[in-house]
């Protein structure tokens, strides 16, 4: 088992990366005979997963509130929902919740947890590939309203976080690819072994060889938990994580959020970044040629020419990157380090959308 170490001070917490087998001292070192715990997940979640969690728990009750599956769960009314839960069986403190489910259980959950009783207990068990490689690291919970997502929330981490690669293996391709976009990002981003492994061994990833998941899934976590614990509460370096990101925002709000997941939206932005970064001087053609050949071998869809800069300017200009009328744009360098700009020509951005 791979154990890292995420956060600063007392709200340092453990990552472990497990394969298969399930690692009960862990749960019942962090919750005691005595208490209560909590677990949240969504209806898409095979209940198997739920099981093996429930048998690894020695407590004194373990409740199961299920929401419906979908980013709509990530709500006013799911809140509610947890809170009248949590009243209801007379939570203390010392009780734990357990969010079990991707970024939007996780996000939920640890909104929950931040905010009852001002902050109780909570852990992360995340089972979809983009909430083991970043969802669940580096403290931020959330909830969207119908002005905006994630508009409000908070920084709160957990008592731990546990991965187990077998999650992965009931996946849809679709949410597997979407959590592989945000993995291939770490990697163009300053993570060079996790460059070299999607290289030469991109099959492997393909077909979740256990070992590694494992592996990608450690080295991503890695670069992830070195960048927010530099940086928690997101005034600096943590910017670079959003690489992509400017203009993979725009293309979901584009299709409206529906029928294209965040990480193939992130890893068409990658692609169009590293064009800018190309016209700008950063970076030659043989490197982005290597970036796009990267993300095709992991049968990801780099074809961005069905987007215009028409389509995309308008949510670009209502980016939260945007400071002093200025777009802030993360851009690479030869040396695949990420850096953070805003003097660059907004014609470049124009070209690599034509
Ligand atoms: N807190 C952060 O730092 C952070 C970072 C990135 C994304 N997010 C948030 O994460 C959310 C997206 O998370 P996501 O991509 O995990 O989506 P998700 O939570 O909606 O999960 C995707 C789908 O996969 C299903 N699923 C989950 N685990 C499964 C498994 N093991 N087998 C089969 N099906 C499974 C779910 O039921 C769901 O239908 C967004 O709300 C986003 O804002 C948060
Ligand atoms: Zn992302």
């Amino acid at each position: 088992m791979a154990t890292i170490l995420a956060g600063k001070g007392l709200s340092r917490y453990q990552i472990h990366i497990k394969g298969n087998s399930f690692p009960k001292t862990i749960f019942n070192q962090a919750i005691s005979k005595d208490n209560k715990t909590l677990i949240i997940t969504d209806s898409g979640i095979p209940k198997k997963h739920i099981k093996r969690i429930k048998d690894a728990i020695s407590c004194k009750s373990i409740n199961v509130l299920t929401l419906d599956q979908g980013e709509k769960s990530k709500s006013f009314s799911s809140f509610q929902k947890i809170m009248n839960k949590l009243i209801t069986l007379n939570f203390d403190r010392s009780d734990s919740l357990i969010a079990v489910g991707g970024g939007v259980v996780g996000d939920i959950t640890g909104f929950c947890a931040a905010t009852y009783l001002r902050g109780i207990n909570y852990i992360q068990v995340p089972t979809t590939l983009l909430a083991q490689v970043d969802s669940s690291v580096g403290g931020k919970t959330a909830i969207n309203v119908a002005q905006g997502k994630n508009l409000i929330g908070s920084f709160y981490n957990p008592k731990f976080v546990l991965i187990l690669t077998d999650f992965l293996k009931t996946l849809s391709q679709d949410q597997y690819e979407s959590g592989l976009g945000e993995v291939i990002k770490y990697a163009f981003i300053g993570n060079k072994k996790l460059k070299n492994i999607i290289e030469n061994d991109s099959k492997k990833i393909v077909e979740r060889d256990d070992k590694i998941l494992k592996t990608i899934i450690e080295e991503s976590i890695k670069t992830k938990s070195k960048i927010v614990t530099k940086d928690e509460k997101e005034n600096g370096v943590r910017a670079i994580l959003n690489f992509g990101h400017t203009f993979g925002h725009a293309i979901e709000a584009h299709h409206n959020y529906k029928n294209i997941t965040h990480g193939a939206a992130i890893t068409i932005g990658m692609i169009i970044a590293s064009k800018v970064s190309l016209f700008e001087g950063h970076i030659k053609d043989h490197q982005l040629d290597n970036i796009i050949n990267m993300i095709e071998s992991l049968g990801l869809c780099s074809d961005h020419s069905k987007y215009r800069y028409s389509d995309l300017k308008k949510y670009m200009k209502a980016d939260k990157k945007v400071s002093a009328g200025k777009l802030n744009l993360i851009l690479i360098n030869k040396n695949f380090n990420a850096f953070k700009t805003s003097n660059f020509n907004n014609k470049n951005i124009i070209k690599a959308l034509s």
